[in-house]
């Protein structure tokens, strides 16, 4: 089954609990928080107070991207906040599988994400301990941004290495995903959508997660 993950950063900042209360209703499956620390990119966003005062007026599954120069420093902070999936960067993590291992210990579900130009293998080692592995299509720092094409035949090469190391894991598409692109996505094997400005820059919000998900069909 295919997952929509609005991502909460192409919403209206000043009024975060109204965006999440709306696409909530409109269908979301995923929340996609996107943590930024000004340092691992080029930008800064919100950090774990925003989620946790976002966290008594939803229900929904809150998938954090965190975007952190060692994540492994703020992981307590982000469980206790409400996190439901803590993903942190392969590029990001000097000791990758230690970070893995303190999200579970937290009691959270755990995903690692890598950049455009980080080949898929680098997950080899760490696959079965993972819940989610997180492909990014863009770089990373900022919404907005244009698909990059070659993360198609990446999102494949991922797909088959879950099969054939027998990983359960969730394959998630993060950047310049709209209705548009998104059947070549689901197509080479993702099963999570993120998308920013192709849900929240859409005036019908419904309608644009019903597009995502059933792109393919
Ligand atoms: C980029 C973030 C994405 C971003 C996606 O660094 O990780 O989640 O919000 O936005 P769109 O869908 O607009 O490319
Ligand atoms: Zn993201």
């Amino acid at each position: 089954m295919i997952k929509v993950a609005p991502s909460l950063l192409a919403a209206d900042m000043g009024d975060l609990r109204a965006a999440v209360a709306r696409v909530e209703q409109a269908g979301a499956d995923y929340l996609h928080l996107d943590v930024m620390d000004g340092n691992f990119v080029p930008n800064i966003s919100y950090g774990a107070a925003v989620i946790k005062a976002l966290r008594p007026n939803s229900a929904l599954f809150f998938d954090v991207h965190l975007m952190v120069e060692e994540p492994g420093r703020f992981l307590a902070d982000f469980a206790a906040a409400g996190a439901d999936l803590l993903t942190v960067h392969y590029e990001a993590c000097r000791h990758l599988h230690r970070v893995i291992q303190q999200i579970k210990a937290l009691g959270v579900k755990a995903g690692v994400a890598l950049n455009p130009a980080t080949p898929v293998e680098v997950l080899r080692d760490i696959l079965p301990d993972l819940d989610l592995v997180l492909l990014m299509s863009v770089n990373p720092g900022f919404g907005g941004q244009s698909y990059i094409e070659g993360c198609t035949a990446k999102i494949a090469r991922a797909a088959a290495l879950l099969k054939e190391l027998g990983c359960r894991a969730e394959l998630e598409v993060d950047g310049g995903i709209y209705a548009a692109n998104a059947a070549q996505v689901i197509r080479a094997g993702a099963n999570v959508l993120v998308s920013g400005t192709g849900v929240f820059g859409q005036p019908d919000w419904a309608a644009a997660i019903a597009a995502l998900r059933g792109a393919a069909c």
